[in-house]
């Protein structure tokens, strides 16, 4: 009860999709989703994405927002709240940010890097094959910007200006979207660069398989801050006069569009830059930093604009980060009833010291490669592929079997109509969890070596 008198609300409707569309909106929209499409056949990736973003997706985001809503309370207590035996899925769900917050400033620090790259105008040295791979690769520098960027944040949370940054970004946010649009369109008209286009949007169903859909499966609740209890918590801070369905399409047409223009930036370039090929398509978490710098060396003011385009993508970088590091301080407290500042402290160490080793995974730390993985790719492969389909799951057994898709329904139905309350309902009784299982299945086996797809 004491938390619910506390708790306060988002003060006008647009506000809470805009600040659920920063939390959701950041590099999992910019650099994750351009690689993963990239990597796993183009077209076919971006299909299957869709697909799932407007059934998986819409479902379990109405779900998690609904959740909150209902019971004022973030996931620790929502689903206790609802039913004891499932407080455990509540836990279970806040293990995830702990896994991903510490790679998110990993990444974070190496736009940071890109950003003075470009500001000292040594663009023509980033647009070298080699320059990413020996960056990372070194010992010192990348860590120490890892620890700026972890620093950049924490401070802007302690100030307790993190509303200014959101305001800021609201602001940059439009501005990100335009530059996309127009570096798109530049590396579209390079020769070279249609191919690329045919590739991203025409789907190849022979590269259809399990471990495609479950990258896009994972690509959707890494970008919409799903299955990790999130939002939840944003739906514990929604007022009852909002329209779920209506919030909910718009968070995710905004996140969804973002990150089809992000595609659109980066996969034409990597054809009419670096031919196309399988080894380039798959670069993998490298392929933002390895194209762009080639793309914005051909262009008229390139560096300049470089490095507006990274100024933008740390905004929305730190936007995301602190949102996370604040779900991650907040875990703490109602978990373990911590003081704010202890669990800030105890928050800043942990990313610091998971964070290093990440780090250095590509350099000194190579060596350590769980299933052949880097260390980045290791915890990203857990918490994305493994932890939240498994969150996902048992979601929706919880609200299919145990509390019922009613109600949701209802909560939904509280400002409006529930339009498609038949479909959800399908979803998520039948077909997601169906098709969680298969597909989860598919994979571990995929990577344990037992099938090859
Ligand atoms: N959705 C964010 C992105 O796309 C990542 C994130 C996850 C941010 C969870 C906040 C909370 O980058």
């Amino acid at each position: 009860m004491e938390e619910q008198k506390q708790r306060g609300t988002f003060t006008n409707k647009l506000g809470f999709v805009l600040a659920a569309a920063g939390s959701a909106v950041g590099l999992g929209n910019l650099w994750r989703f351009p690689y993963l499409a990239a990597k796993y056949g183009g077209g076919i990736f971006l299909l299957v994405y869709l697909i799932l973003a407007v059934t998986f997706g819409f479902a379990l985001m109405i779900t998690e927002i609904a959740l909150g809503r209902k019971t004022h309370l973030s996931a620790v207590g929502a689903y206790k709240a609802l039913d004891k035996r499932f407080g455990f899925l509540g836990s279970l769900a806040c293990v995830v940010p702990f896994i991903i917050t510490p790679y998110y400033c990993v990444i974070g620090g190496w736009v940071l890097k890109y950003l003075t790259v470009f500001v000292t105008n040594h663009v023509a040295d980033a647009a070298t094959d080699e320059f990413f791979g020996g960056y990372i690769s070194q010992p010192m520098a990348p860590v120490i910007f890892f620890l700026i960027y972890v620093i950049l944040g924490l401070v802007i949370v302690m100030l307790g200006v993190e509303g200014g940054i959101e305001k800021a970004s609201r602001l940059m946010m439009p501005i990100l979207v335009v530059m996309t649009v127009i570096i798109a369109v530049f590396g579209m008209s390079q020769p070279g660069a249609m191919d690329g286009v045919k590739y991203y949007l025409m789907p190849d169903f022979s590269r259809f398989s399990a471990t495609t859909v479950l990258a896009a499966l994972g690509q959707l609740f890494y970008s919409m801050s799903l299955a990790m209890g999130i939002m939840i918590t944003y739906g514990s801070y929604m007022k009852k006069d909002a329209h779920l369905e209506k919030s909910v399409r718009q968070i995710e047409l905004f996140d969804t569009g973002i990150a089809f223009m992000a595609g659109l930036m980066i996969i034409p370039a990597v054809f009419a830059f670096s031919g196309g090929s399988e080894e380039a398509l798959g670069k993998g978490p490298s392929l933002m930093f390895v194209t762009l710098p080639k793309v914005f060396e051909s262009m008229k003011f390139g560096t300049v604009i470089g490095a507006i385009f990274f100024l933008l993508v740390l905004f929305a970088a730190l936007t995301s980060s602190i949102s996370l590091t604040e779900t991650l301080v907040s875990i703490l407290c109602d978990k373990l009833k911590w003081g704010r500042k202890k669990a800030c402290a105890i928050v800043l160490l942990f990313v610091i010291a998971v964070g290093v080793p990440v780090s250095l995974g590509f350099g000194p730390l190579s060596f350590v490669a769980p299933f052949g993985m880097s260390l980045l790719d290791f915890f990203d492969f857990i918490s994305n592929s493994v932890m939240m389909p498994i969150v996902a799951f048992l979601t929706c057994i919880f609200v299919g079997y145990v509390i019922k898709p009613k109600a949701i329904i209802e909560e939904a139905e509280i400002n409006g109509k529930f339009k498609v309350k038949k479909f959800y309902t399908i979803i998520i009784k039948y077909i997601a969890p169906v098709c969680l299982v298969a597909i989860l299945a598919f994979s571990i086996m995929e990577v344990l070596g037992i099938i090859t797809v």
